[in-house]
């Protein structure tokens, strides 16, 4: 505790991530620097990915001209390549001085009249985490579709039930913290929502939402895209999983291996449903196709579906890289081909050498063909050991 009084130096950083902002930055710096409280010192950091439009270039250039105040630093990162809002912020924050770290937008939708009020509430009164919040009282948006309205809600309505989150805005982009709260922690920043992470990966701490009216933004355009919208609902199941204890991990081989084979039938026989229900649809439903060519849909589409099923749930493989998904499901295709040919070569032989019945033959024979189809499938399309 003590020491980390010693350290606190009373500075503000604020972070301001910009991707195409040529039109936005000059000004909102402008802003900022006017309503800052001036017995502070702070240290603005934009951290630009790149921009094509040349807003990294803008800013250098501001800065060669532009009169250095001691106490009122003004810094850009440069990076690479558009990494994502995230991560540009961790990077800022990486880079920051001060004990207090505000961050926000730069095109206007955070007003910069609640920046001091941030700011006090966190060096007056304390708070660990302050939220500019349009979800309170108080608190507004303005220029958004109702479509993206809608989005937000629901964003929010899943982190909020999900996560267990009480914060009414937990997905702004507006907020300021102490700096001391996120040390040691590990931070993703997948996506657009690090303000979500820390709310998680922090639970305890004094939060406090300031309402504010959020104005969409009049020059340039918005970021959020189709990938920022995948990436959230995957942070909110990695933030899910997060400080949850794991199921208490079972250590026995042989429980392990009897489980996953367990689910592999399961699988199975889901692809029988599958399978089914395709077939007849193309069959008779949606199409009145030769009843062959339906039968090979209904195969394909319950091989696909056994394959994605046993990849997420029996080996709990939730890597979809590209090359190595397919290598896997054309290992997995050519297996259950094998399987498939096992199945009947033994139905053949148990009926007509051993004199078994037929369906007691076919039950034999499913059971057999899937237990060597789920070995091979652990061994080489899932490279499991094969007792684990
Ligand atoms: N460096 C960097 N890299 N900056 C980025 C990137 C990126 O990949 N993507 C976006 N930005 C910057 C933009 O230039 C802008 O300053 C800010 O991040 C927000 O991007 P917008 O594209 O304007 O987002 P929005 O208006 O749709 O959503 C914002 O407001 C919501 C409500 O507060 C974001 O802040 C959301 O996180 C927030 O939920
Ligand atoms: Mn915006």
């Amino acid at each position: 505790m003590l020491k980390q009084k010693i350290n606190e130096n009373n500075q503000v950083s604020i972070i301001i991530p910009t991707y195409n902002e040529s039109k936005n930055i000059i000004k909102i710096l402008h802003h900022i620097g006017e309503i800052l409280p001036k017995n502070i010192s702070t240290q603005t950091i934009v951290v630009d990915d790149n921009s094509p439009d040349g807003t990294g270039k803008i800013v250098e250039d501001y800065l060669k001209n532009v009169k250095k105040i001691a106490d009122n630093t003004i810094e850009i990162i440069h990076r690479k390549t558009k990494d994502g809002l995230g991560s540009a912020i961790l990077k800022g924050i990486q880079q920051a001085k001060g004990d207090t770290i505000v961050v926000m937008d730069c095109d206007f939708s955070h007003p910069p009249q609640i920046i001091p009020k941030l700011i006090e509430s966190i060096k007056k009164y304390q708070y660990d985490i302050v939220v500019a919040s349009r979800y309170i009282k108080g608190g507004k948006i303005q220029g958004w579709s109702v479509k993206r309205k809608i989005m937000s809600r629901f964003a929010t309505l899943i982190a909020k039930k999900g996560l267990g989150i009480d914060t009414k805005d937990p997905m702004s982009g507006f907020f300021a913290f102490k700096r001391s709260i996120i040390k040691g922690l590990n931070i993703d920043a997948i996506g657009f929502k690090i303000l979500l992470e820390i709310l998680v990966k922090t639970k305890g701490v004094n939060i406090k939402e300031i309402p504010y009216t959020f104005q969409n933004r009049e020059l340039g355009s918005s970021k959020l895209n189709v990938k920022t919208i995948l990436d959230y609902y995957k942070s909110v199941w990695k933030l899910y999983r997060y400080g949850k204890p794991l199921v208490k991990q079972e250590k026995r081989s042989s429980v392990k291996f009897l489980s996953k084979a367990a689910r592999f039938y399961t699988v199975g026989a889901s692809g029988f449903i599958v399978n089914y229900i395709i077939s007849v649809l193309f069959v008779g439903v949606i199409s009145d196709m030769w009843y062959l060519h339906a039968t090979v849909i209904g195969i394909i589409a319950s091989i696909t579906t056994n394959f994605i099923l046993n990849k997420i749930w029996t080996f709990e493989d939730r890597d979809f890289g590209i090359k190595k998904t397919i290598s896997q499901y054309g290992k997995f295709v050519i297996f259950s081909s094998l399987g498939a040919l096992v199945q009947l070569g033994m139905v053949y032989f148990l009926v007509d050498n051993v004199e078994m019945s037929y369906p007691l033959a076919l039950i034999l024979a499913v059971i057999i063909a899937a237990f060597g189809n789920f070995v091979l499938n652990k061994k080489w399309t899932f490279k499991e050991k094969l007792l684990s």
